[in-house]
């Protein structure tokens, strides 16, 4: 028995091959179920006692060293072999960095999911656009300053890449019948030097709310709530008067400076407030323009730009970051969703 042991243990050491199917014979002769060393095992009970030791050692050797031949054999195969050019395809891949999204697609998400939990749908319009949608029907004279080509990117007289998001509410109003409360996320264009607070492209939302008896309350109350949700519970408004030629009575709309938390710092210059959008109740004539009778329906409108809104969020003290895709500035925001 031992000699048959030691016979096996020779035959061991001197096998040699780089074919994968040989190998796998050779480990199926030696160490498969019905194999070479199965066959001794099932004599070990007829083996005399003092040498059952020795015996049981000797075999554990060989069965040790056809298995490292075998897996020696196997590595080194998988290294010649024609098909993986000597490649280790057991080895773990390199793992891929996860990507983010953009701050600017985050504020826009959080944006929309605040007004979707009142109500609000979101629609779009096209990025280029033409005169009536842009400016005829939102109001604009015929001599504002909007309409002049320092201002605007005209593609001929009658065209342009609109220069604001509140285009979309006049497809909005013209396609549907009240009531209507609807967010209009977009890209707009405007003929701006490009600088740390102006950007030729940048991205607004318009909301837009068209119902019997809606009110300045009901604005007031809907941009506070927006407010506290976007910038945190403590968060104050203020309304201050302005002028949009599609809304009367128009507002600005400031919140309270986040970083001083309304104390007066320099980001809002002593004010405590930092302002985020336009705001107002629909012109008649805007209703009128877009089909919906002024003497049934009234409404208010918003607009404001997602950058200035993940400025002050963030903190981010130059517009331009956001255009410019430098990992080291994108991978800020990767815990963002
Ligand atoms: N369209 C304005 C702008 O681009 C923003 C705006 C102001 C939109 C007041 C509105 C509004 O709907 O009521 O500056």
């Amino acid at each position: 028995m031992l000699t048959r042991v030691e016979d096996l243990l020779q035959e061991v050491e001197a096998f040699n091959s780089s074919n994968p199917d040989e190998i796998e014979q050779f480990r199926i002769k030696l160490l498969g179920k019905k194999g070479d060393i199965k066959a001794i095992m099932a004599e070990f009970r007829n083996v005399p006692v003092e040498q059952k030791k020795e015996f049981g050692q000797k075999i554990n050797i060989l069965r040790n060293a056809a298995q490292d031949k075998i897996n020696e054999l196997k590595l080194a195969a998988a290294e010649t072999s024609s098909t993986n050019h000597g490649l280790d395809l057991t080895m773990s891949g390199q793992p891929y960095e996860l990507g983010a999204r953009h701050p600017l697609s985050v504020v826009r998400n959080e944006i929309i999911s605040i007004f979707n939990r009142i109500g609000f749908s979101v629609s779009e319009g096209p990025e280029i656009e033409d005169d009536w949608h842009n400016f005829t029907a939102l109001n604009f004279p015929e001599e504002h300053p909007a309409r002049d080509m320092q201002d605007t990117f005209f593609i001929d007289p009658e065209i342009a890449l609109r220069t604001h998001t509140s285009s979309v509410q006049v497809r909005v109003m013209e396609n549907s019948t009240p009531p209507i409360r609807t967010i209009s996320p977009g890209r707009v264009f405007r003929n701006e030097a490009i600088s740390a607070r102006a950007h030729c492209i940048f991205h607004q939302v318009e909301g837009l709310y068209i119902d019997k008896n809606v009110s300045f309350a009901d604005l007031k109350q809907t941009l506070l709530y927006f407010a506290k949700e976007m910038f945190g519970d403590k968060t104050k408004i203020r309304l201050r008067p302005s002028y949009f030629p599609f809304t009367e009575p128009s507002a600005e709309v400031d919140v309270s400076c986040q970083i001083c938390n309304g104390k007066g710092c320099n980001v809002c210059k002593h004010t405590g407030f930092l302002e985020i959008m336009g705001c107002g109740m629909v012109d008649p004539n805007v209703l009128e323009s877009c089909g919906i009778d002024s003497s049934i329906y009234s409404g208010f409108a918003f607009g404001m730009g997602i950058e200035r809104i993940a400025m002050l969020k963030y903190q981010v003290n130059d517009l331009r970051h956001f255009f410019e895709n430098d990992l080291r500035f994108l991978k800020q925001f990767k815990t963002a969703y």
